[in-house]
């Protein structure tokens, strides 16, 4: 819709006009509004805010830190295991705020968060009362998990007072529940959780592949998990099966596939670009790479074509399609993570939704001369191009600034929580045999590596061709 008018009352979108449509007096008002704040949109492209299904907010500080490891060396170095006791609840919250701006500041307004941070009563409260302040749409799953010192009765207590606190209310924050250990007899405790809260989402990470990381959807069901009204995104599903797809088909549960965590970390997604009627888009460990939805939604839309061209391009015949629409990427980026969490009212701009939106400079030099808005955005937008971010009906960025007024002190206290870098970078990879079992059984093995330099002892990759 070009030249279109769009009335937001409090938090959500009360009225979508044509150009030349949109009445003379708006008389949609805000409690306490005598006349409408107008916001001049010309030149401007309106989007959904996007939505991001899988990420985990508190490792904000790690950032540049995981620039070349393997999903199987971030295990012995960033994971939640290897950062447990190392975080004070003041590290916790400003690496989740800071984390969370970024977010904002790119657009995303929703994002589900798989919290493992939840080390004790103190740093999960501290990383909840970061996402309530961030004024992000966060859906704060609570993570269960194995710790040293942390039973699995008191994180079930420490879930329960806040559930109960009632912090959320009038807040777009939510809770949830994280939980990556379906298979082990703790289950028990978890399961019954997720119906007696009114929890927003379930969620778990699931590779299979060499990966065979437990939480398939299949056991999920025989849970009872699967078949219920409590959304549940299950986190990378790489490796997806027919039958595992199937069974999301006919739930209506979703996987979140995070293209450049899968192709960074090396979980890799080999199916499941035929599994997108039951997918949405996540960024994972934002640390490391885009903490943008938009780039992962480009990366994600070039990597299927690219799947799709090589069936006929494999058999020497050339393609005469283009195998996957903007318009796709786009939904993925927006409605699909909106239909994941089962909030059909977030992830589009329609009367009854949310005030969650985007608006991007047309005039910019990457957006100027546009003809399709969604291909615009997809194929030429950035970060830079976003002007104005609302949440929840409020402005949350504007005018190109974050809109909480303390931003820069918030930097400052970010940049001595960085300090726990050092202690990163001196803790030492997991030592790893070729051909030892690995811990989700498959045997350990070395990649290939690329290496652009000419010679040979160049320090990274072979001489190929000993020249
Ligand atoms: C939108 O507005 C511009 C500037 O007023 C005008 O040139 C253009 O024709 C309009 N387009 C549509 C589709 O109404
Ligand atoms: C409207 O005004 C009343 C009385 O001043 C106040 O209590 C209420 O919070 C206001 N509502 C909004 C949405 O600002
Ligand atoms: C990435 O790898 C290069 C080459 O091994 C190394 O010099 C560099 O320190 C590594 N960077 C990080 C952040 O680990
Ligand atoms: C667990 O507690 C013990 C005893 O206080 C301490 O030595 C250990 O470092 C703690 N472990 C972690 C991961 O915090
Ligand atoms: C954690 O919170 C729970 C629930 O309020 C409480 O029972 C428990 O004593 C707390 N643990 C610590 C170590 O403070
Ligand atoms: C459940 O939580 C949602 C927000 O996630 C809220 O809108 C709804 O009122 C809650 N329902 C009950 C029964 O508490
Ligand atoms: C889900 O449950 C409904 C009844 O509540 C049943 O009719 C349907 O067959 C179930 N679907 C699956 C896939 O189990
Ligand atoms: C952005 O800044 C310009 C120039 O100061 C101002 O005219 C405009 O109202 C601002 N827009 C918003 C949405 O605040
Ligand atoms: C490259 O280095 C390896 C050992 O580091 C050596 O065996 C080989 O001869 C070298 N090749 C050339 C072309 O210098
Ligand atoms: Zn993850």
């Amino acid at each position: 819709m070009r030249n279109g008018t769009l009335v937001i009352t409090d938090s959500s979108i009360t009225a979508v006009y044509a150009a030349g449509e949109e009445p003379d007096n708006i008389d949609i008002l805000s409690e306490n509004q005598t006349s409408p704040e107008v916001i001049d949109v010309t030149d401007k492209i309106i989007t959904p805010g996007f939505i991001d299904t899988h990420r985990h907010g508190w490792q904000t500080v790690y950032r540049t830190l995981g620039s070349n490891v393997s999903l199987w060396e971030y295990l012995g170095r960033y994971s939640l295991y290897s950062s447990e006791g190392r975080f004070t609840p003041d590290v916790v919250y400003i690496s989740q705020l800071a984390g969370l701006y970024e977010a904002l500041n790119a657009g995303v307004t929703t994002i589900l968060d798989h919290t493992h941070h939840t080390w004790s009563n103190e740093t999960s409260k501290a990383g909840l009362r970061a996402s309530i302040d961030s004024g992000a749409r966060v859906v704060w799953a609570y993570a269960f998990q194995d710790l040293q010192n942390y039973t699995i009765d008191e994180q079930i207590s420490n879930f329960k007072d806040i559930a109960n606190e009632a912090i959320f209310n009038g807040t777009p924050t939510t809770l949830g529940i994280a939980y990556d250990a379906f298979y082990s007899d703790k289950a028990d405790l978890i399961v019954p959780l997720t119906r007696e809260y009114n929890i927003s989402a379930l969620t778990t990470h699931f590779m299979a592949g060499p990966w065979d990381s437990g939480n398939d959807p299949e056991l999920l069901d025989r849970l009872d998990l699967l078949n219920t009204s409590v959304s549940v995104v299950i986190s990378h599903g790489s490796y997806v099966s027919v039958k595992q797809y199937e069974l999301l088909r006919r739930t209506n549960q979703y996987i979140s596939i995070t293209p450049e965590s899968e192709m960074h970390y090396g979980h890799l997604h080999p199916t499941s670009h035929l599994a997108l009627e039951q997918a949405s888009l996540g960024v994972d460990a934002h640390f490391t790479f885009s903490t943008d939805i938009l780039t992962q939604a480009r990366m994600w839309l070039q990597r299927v074509r690219a799947i799709f061209y090589a069936t006929p391009s494999d058999a020497w015949q050339i393609s005469i399609n283009n195998p996957m629409s903007v318009k796709q990427a786009f939904y993925l980026a927006t409605r699909s993570g909106g239909l994941a969490l089962r909030r059909p009212d977030l992830g589009i701009i329609a009367p009854g939704a949310e005030a969650d939106l985007v608006v991007w400079d047309g005039t910019s030099p990457a957006l100027l001369g546009w003809v399709d808005p969604v291909a615009a955005i997809i194929l030429h937008g950035s970060v830079a191009d976003i002007e104005h971010v609302l949440v929840d009906g409020r402005f949350v960025k504007r005018n190109h600034t974050l809109t909480t007024p303390n931003y820069q002190a918030v930097k400052k206290r970010f940049l001595k929580s960085a300090r726990i870098q050092d202690v990163m970078i001196n803790t030492p990879l997991p030592i790893s045999k070729q051909g030892e079992k690995s811990t989700f059984g498959a045997p350990l093995e070395y990649a290939p590596v690329a290496d652009v330099e000419r010679g040979n002892g160049t320090g990274y990759g072979p001489n190929w061709l000993g020249l």
